[in-house]
């Protein structure tokens, strides 16, 4: 778990204190911050002393191994040792800030630790501070890295944040549409948790309580306020706490399948696979649709038409590979329940 957590409206004030102990000798800081907040007032207000740096994050495609590799080496050519790792944006940018703590210590590529548990030591101090609200990443044990041959996080003990700062003045500016993707990954954290046959109190207690917060913002707010942005912050880090215990399911599996291919970013991939997840989670799709109206979003539709029998069996082949989410979705017999044929016709439907 996430050992030190701040909350509130303004709370990244506090940055500065709150990384003062944590600074080693001369060792810098680095902020590593979403490139969406080049040349905001945002940069000026980090707490900068030394050599610390600010990196900014490119996130227009999802975090890759080869990316983690080249920045993590680039900090040791300059700095030999940093004392930390500020991640400061969306999912991609928290996960790229976990994901180059841990290879500041680890040896070899990100690629080989892409799995359960195989990371062996501890990464640099590494603190998680969102600007976008629903992945759950600020709290969860895993990084996704798109490497080589999968799309597998490096889940591990090591892989938390030791610190996160969640301060919702940092999400005011999201377009709607993005804030919908992302805040939609979060109810389907709740739904696929919630519904999963690895349920137990502690992941629903924290699921009912992220859903419950999804649906307030989502169905039942005339318009979207800061209450809304403080309440969905709120919901990303009770999604997360849930599916930490537990696992997702059938919408991430598939949508997996579909980021390896063709690119789908997680949010936008998880919509456009709960779109036909009727079968699965008949309540979950039938307020899912509601919010989609409700919103006024255009969910993609048809994006699988004119892919190749190898490109199919490339999707399928990946989201088989993610046996705990198909176990935690349908139970031990998933094999017998899902097979190739039944997922070829379910990603011709997307
Ligand atoms: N580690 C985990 O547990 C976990 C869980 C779910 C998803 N993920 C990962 O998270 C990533 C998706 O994250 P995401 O949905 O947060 O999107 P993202 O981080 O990819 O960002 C999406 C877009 O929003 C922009 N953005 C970020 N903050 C903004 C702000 N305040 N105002 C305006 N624009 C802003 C970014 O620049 C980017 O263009 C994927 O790589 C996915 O694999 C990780
Ligand atoms: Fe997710």
């Amino acid at each position: 778990m996430v050992g030190y957590v701040i909350y509130g409206r303004g709370s990244l004030q506090q940055l500065d204190e709150i990384l003062a102990p944590h600074r080693l000798a001369d060792a810098p800081m680095i902020f590593l911050v979403d490139h969406f907040f080049t040349e905001k007032s945002l940069l000026q207000k980090l707490p900068l002393r030394g050599k610390d740096k600010i990196i900014l994050a490119d996130v227009t495609y999802e975090p890759k191994t080869t990316q983690v590799d080249a920045l993590a080496q680039s900090l040791k050519n300059e700095f030999g040792t940093i004392s930390g790792i500020i991640g400061i944006g969306g999912g991609s940018t928290m996960d790229l800030a976990k994901a180059i703590s841990l290879m500041m210590n680890n040896t070899g590529s990100a690629a080989d630790y892409q799995g359960w548990d195989l990371v062996k030591k501890p990464g640099v101090y590494k603190v998680g501070i969102p600007t976008l609200s629903g992945t759950g990443a600020e709290v969860s044990r895993t990084t996704v890295l798109t490497g080589p041959t999968k799309k597998l996080g490096m889940n591990s003990d090591f892989t938390p944040f030791d610190q996160i700062v969640l301060d919702p003045a940092l999400t005011a500016n999201v377009p709607a549409n993005q804030r919908f993707y992302t805040g939609m990954d979060c109810y389907i954290h709740c739904i696929e948790s919630l519904q999963g046959t690895y349920l137990n109190e502690f992941s629903k207690s924290y699921g009912e309580k992220a859903l419950q917060l999804c649906e307030h913002v989502f169905l039942e707010k005339k318009s979207w306020d800061e209450e809304c942005d403080d309440q969905l912050m709120m919901a990303s880090y009770a999604g997360g706490m849930s599916i930490a215990y537990s696992q997702v399911g059938v919408a991430h599996a598939v949508s997996y399948g579909l980021s390896y291919l063709l690119g789908t970013k997680h949010g936008i991939g998880n919509c456009i696979v709960m779109n036909h997840l009727h079968e699965y989670y008949p309540k979950g799709v039938d307020v899912f649709k509601c919010m989609v109206e409700k919103n006024n979003i255009e969910i993609p539709t048809h994006i699988c038409k004119g892919l190749t029998d190898t490109q199919f069996d490339t999707m399928i082949n990946i989201s088989l590979g993610m046996k705990p989410l198909w176990e935690n979705a349908l139970g031990k017999d998933w094999e017998k329940i899902m097979t190739k044929e039944k997922l070829r016709a379910l990603y011709e439907k997307l």
